[in-house]
């Protein structure tokens, strides 16, 4: 099922001088990466994130923490963008090449906007590409692979992690700087693939309508930010989005 666009938003989004887009794990769900609240599969299948991806689950066990990220690494390296991404990166060149504003916020750690094309990404969540240690937090590129994962700083010794932000952790205080600024200055924004629920990525869009700008969700199913938009569009990102900046391109304005 697919929501047609209203006319309205598509002047709307023509009109609109600083576009805004938060995309969650629905985005990436067409390049074949679970979303968090899909079921874990395989040996993993026994696990929800909210067990895994946090500090005290890695102090517990880091060996378990450090296999589930290079298994979902594994995943994320055979994923390809999917048109969905690939739309969002058309829509920023659309836009800047015409002097206005696009910004991309994701919560997600995948790295699939940049491989599609996006030049302005804010990664609220990190990246599970980067690897840190948890000791010193130096960003560590190359290591001696370790008997008993996960594998040792080469400058400190300590335990190496995924660099991205877990349950109960801050999120880096720039990215959310950025992404809050982009929030409250635009005045359209994009909600694409997000169930919504997790903070402080949950109240960018409200801090959007705040400041006045139409408000946008992309998703097959309502979530607790529906009452609050503009315009519910039922449908997946790699389906929508692509109609959606189909809209405004003829006109070439
Ligand atoms: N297109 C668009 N949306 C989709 C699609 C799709 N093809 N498939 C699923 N969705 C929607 C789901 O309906 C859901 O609302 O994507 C959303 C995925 O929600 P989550 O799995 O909760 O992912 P997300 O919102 O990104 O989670 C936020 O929570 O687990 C933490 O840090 C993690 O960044 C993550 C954060």
């Amino acid at each position: 099922m697919t929501t047609r666009i209203p006319a309205e938003l598509i002047e709307r989004l023509r009109a609109a001088q600083r576009v805004t887009a938060l995309t969650g794990a629905g985005v990436s769900a067409e390049s074949g990466v679970p979303t968090f609240r899909d079921a874990q599969t395989g040996l993993w299948a026994q696990f929800r994130p909210e067990e895994l991806a946090t500090p005290q689950a890695f102090a517990a066990n880091p060996r378990r923490v450090w296999g589930w990220y290079a298994w979902r690494r594994e995943l994320v390296r055979k994923a390809r963008p999917n048109p969905g991404h690939k739309a969002l990166a058309e829509l920023e060149t659309h836009l800047t090449a015409r002097g206005r504003a696009f910004t991309l916020i994701t919560q997600n750690v995948d790295g699939l906007h940049q491989q599609a094309g996006s030049r302005k990404v804010i990664e609220l969540h990190g990246n599970l590409q980067r690897t840190k240690c948890s000791q010193c937090e130096e960003i560590i590129a190359q290591w001696e692979e370790s008997e008993t994962p996960p594998p040792r700083c080469p400058l400190c010794g300590g335990l190496l992690r995924p660099d991205v932000v877990w349950f109960g952790e801050a999120l880096p205080a720039a990215a959310l700087q950025a992404a809050t600024t982009a929030a409250q200055h635009c005045d359209l924004m994009l909600v694409v693939g997000t169930s919504a629920v997790v903070q402080p990525a949950a109240s960018l869009p409200l801090l959007a309508v705040e400041a006045g700008a139409t408000l946008v969700e992309i998703n097959p199913q309502d979530t607790p930010l529906t009452p609050w938009v503009d315009y519910a569009l039922r449908g997946t990102a790699a389906t929508l989005l692509p109609s959606l900046i189909a809209t405004i391109q003829p006109l070439n304005r």
